[in-house]
């Protein structure tokens, strides 16, 4: 009697376990897409993001630079590689204002390539909003050529997380086919986080 009463204890146990072993996000889910954006390429993959992720409560904020660039490439390229080489970190801002990274279940950020590395208010935005532990980090990168490897590990360095999945379109060098589908593959990531 003892043995069958602590079998029933022991499934009954086992059934409230299950359900928190799985980690997918679930229906209804808080989204935080920040995203930082010099020429609008991350911009547009961003707000396309927001009309993919209808499941979710999704909050989409730019990460701004308090002192804006230069909107000439070569006028701003001595600031950002000086940033670069000085692993500087710069005041920026949000356009919605996020009270508390905490309350999201997971942190969507965009970023462009820059001199193959994060650009500063990136690394700035993942030093002011650490990403926790039990929070997932996803990263969608427009670039030029470039590889992804360098960026990510930047921002494995700022977030002190890891990637749990990423997507890169490189607008001009690829179809939109090729976006189409590192797109439709990446929000099944993110379904799967
Ligand atoms: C200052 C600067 C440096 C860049 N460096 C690289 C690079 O090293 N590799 C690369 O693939 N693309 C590079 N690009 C291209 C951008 O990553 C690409 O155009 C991106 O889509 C821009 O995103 P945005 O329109 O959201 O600002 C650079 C662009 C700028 C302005």
């Amino acid at each position: 009697m003892k043995f069958t009463k602590l079998l029933c204890a022991a499934a009954a146990a086992v059934c409230l376990i299950i359900p928190s072993v799985s980690n997918a996000l679930e229906k209804g889910d808080k989204i935080l897409i920040a995203y930082f954006s010099h020429t609008n390429n991350t911009e547009r993959l961003a707000e396309d993001l927001v009309k993919g992720l209808t499941d979710y409560d999704v909050t989409l904020t730019k990460i701004v630079s308090v002192d804006p660039y230069a909107e000439d490439m070569e006028k701003m390229s001595p600031r950002v590689k000086d940033e670069q080489e000085n692993d500087t970190l710069i005041p920026i801002a949000l356009s919605n204002y996020v009270p508390n990274l905490k309350d999201f279940d997971a942190v969507l950020v965009g970023t462009p390539i820059w001199f193959n590395h994060a650009p500063a208010p990136v690394k700035s935005f993942l030093n002011a909003y650490p990403v926790g532990q039990e929070q997932k980090l996803a990263v969608f990168i427009t670039s030029g050529t470039s590889e992804p490897d360098v960026i990510l590990s930047d921002i494995e360095k700022y977030s002190t997380h890891k990637v749990d999945a990423y997507m890169q379109y490189r607008p001009g060098h690829e179809s939109g086919m090729v976006r189409g589908e590192r797109y439709s593959i990446f929000i099944d990531d993110i379904n799967a986080l």
